[in-house]
């Protein structure tokens, strides 16, 4: 999506809370097959939880950093900052799905790896309301 569709908060809240549902659907889903101890099943959805990750939210942190977040400091410098600590959060959330990547990889799927996935919801549902509080208020 281009910078002025992500302008629109309704249109960008939508995006958000579309890709939060399916992250928590999938973790759902991660948890009943950790209980069932179905370890191979659950490592097979965790890497379709990454993908997730990686397709919808983090393709659109890179969206918004490369358009519009610009747009908004160059039409209101003084949310420089308030786009700087929305950045950070992107890079937190890249950072955690590349240690969920790097845990899968050495460990496989386990109540530990769902633990970070549930960070990761947690990072994102707060950075969303940030993101479209100072959406609304420009
Ligand atoms: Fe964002
Ligand atoms: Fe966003």
């Amino acid at each position: 999506m281009t910078g002025p569709a992500l302008k629109k908060v309704d249109d960008h809240a939508a995006i958000h809370e579309a890709a939060l549902n399916e992250a928590k659907e999938l973790n759902a889903i991660l948890f009943k097959l950790l209980m069932k101890d179905q370890k191979e099943k659950a490592l097979e959805v965790a890497h379709v939880a990454i993908e997730h990750w990686e397709t919808r939210t983090l393709r659109h942190a890179e969206a918004e950093e490369t358009g519009l977040y610009k747009d908004l400091v160059n039409e209101s410098p003084e949310l420089k900052d308030s786009v700087t600590a929305l950045i950070r959060d992107h890079d937190t959330m890249r950072y955690l799905v590349k240690e969920i990547k790097e845990t899968l990889e050495t460990d496989g799927m386990s109540h530990e790896v769902l633990q970070q996935f549930h960070t990761l919801i947690h990072v994102d549902m707060y950075h969303n309301l940030e993101e479209e509080r100072i959406l609304s208020n420009h």
